[in-house]
């Protein structure tokens, strides 16, 4: 509330020189604000720590921290180098924010700079406003969400990726990996990457029926613009029967959620073009790998909760908010995707203005500013305006 009540302040003051003041505010504001989320995290770790009650994948709760962790120290141990997290506000002049794991590895991929380890792990903060408007409707797009990455510049490719993609999902909790159900995993395959279909069957335990072939729009990644490309194979987890029809990733991707995408960096693309159509201008230097594993999705499976924004690490600002406006989390649908909207916005300004962005009229500022608008709008529309 203070944040949106300091982001308000701003939007009133924009043409106004103490404009700055208000921005001064809104730091403080969110100093409280996170200080709130904060001590209600304390107090109900405890809560947290218990198994949740509707489990998807029952037996298992596992905290948003502790898959980061055992993601790092899988990948350190295939000796990788533990990268940490670059900004959210991107070193590449040609991107606004910093929208994949892979952004600050770019120069190293397309050979601008040599890369100064040829395998490297991160968990990447993101920042990505494409579908702004399907957040808090669905269950798995947030403006602000966490990239694990391992990546390889002209050292290992399709084969490696795949073989320890699988083992960190299937090996057992005790071992150190996600302890995924093996039955319940689908992968996708760029529809000439014929190669790729023959190491998941060669080296997983997925059965060809579980394998779908996809088009360019789907399984062939870029930033959007001029660099890196190439074909990818992903990896969905499948929530049954309950949340949507049968048919694969193909038919469903509310039912099938992707979890991780692994990207086989081997082409350069032009700027331009459309999703499903865009020009290659050639092979990069080496054959890289970029993969991408959605933090806040694995988190919302391994949970047993129905979504991103009820994790352990949001959950808290649902609360706060429900607090704040005397409302029931679960009551009213329409109520919901507010507090939802609220939590994933307030999280992602925070992030921003952690890593220096301010509200403004232009670039990153206005996105910036877009998101408190959005927060406020659904402050009050709860109720909620001091
Ligand atoms: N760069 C890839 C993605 O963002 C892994 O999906």
């Amino acid at each position: 509330a203070g944040i949106g009540l300091g982001a308000f302040a701003v939007v009133q003051l924009r043409d106004n020189p103490k404009a700055q003041q208000a921005v001064d505010e809104i730091y403080e504001a969110a100093k409280d604000f996170g200080a709130a989320v904060a001590d209600g995290y304390r107090e109900r770790e405890e809560e947290l720590n218990k198994p949740a009650k509707r489990p998807t994948t029952p037996k298992k709760w596992m905290k948003t921290a502790e898959i980061k962790r055992r993601w790092l120290e899988f990948f350190e141990k295939k000796n990788h180098t533990v990268v940490p997290s670059a900004s959210l506000v991107s070193q590449d002049p040609t991107l606004m924010f910093t929208v994949a794991g892979m952004v600050p590895f770019i120069p190293y991929m397309t050979g601008l700079l040599p890369a100064p380890y040829e395998r490297a792990t991160s968990v990447q903060k993101c920042v990505r406003t494409l579908d702004i408007e399907e957040v808090g409707k669905t269950t798995r797009h947030g403006t602000f969400f966490q990239m694990n990455g391992n990546f390889s510049f002209g050292d290992y490719f399709k084969k490696e990726a795949i073989s320890f993609a699988w083992e960190l999902l299937t090996n057992s909790v005790e071992d150190g990996g996600y302890g995924f159900d093996k039955d319940k995993l689908w992968v996708t395959v760029y529809k000439d990457d014929e190669e790729s279909i023959q190491y998941w069957l060669e080296q997983t335990d997925i059965p060809k029926e579980r394998i779908q072939k996809r088009g360019m729009a789907d399984n062939y990644w870029s930033t959007g613009q001029r660099g890196p490309a190439g074909p990818c194979s992903e990896i969905y987890f499948d929530r049954g029967p309950a949340y949507g029809i049968e048919g694969g990733p193909e038919a469903d991707e509310d039912r099938y959620i992707e979890i991780w995408n692994l990207v086989f960096m081997q082409y350069e693309r032009a700027d331009g073009g459309t999703k499903d159509h865009f020009e290659i201008l050639g092979e990069l230097p080496k054959k890289n790998i970029d993969t991408g594993m959605g933090l806040e999705r694995v988190a919302f499976l391994l949970q047993g909760v129905e979504n991103i924004y009820e994790i352990d690490q949001v959950k808290p600002l649902i609360d706060l908010v429900s607090q704040l406006s005397n409302k029931e989390y679960g009551a009213n649908e329409q109520d919901d995707v507010r507090m939802r909207v609220i939590a994933d916005h307030i999280r992602s300004s925070l992030m921003l203005m952690s890593d220096g962005v301010t509200p403004s009229n232009e670039g990153r500022g206005y996105v910036l500013r877009r998101l408190l608008r959005r927060s406020v709008r659904a402050l009050r529309l709860l109720g909620i305006d001091k």
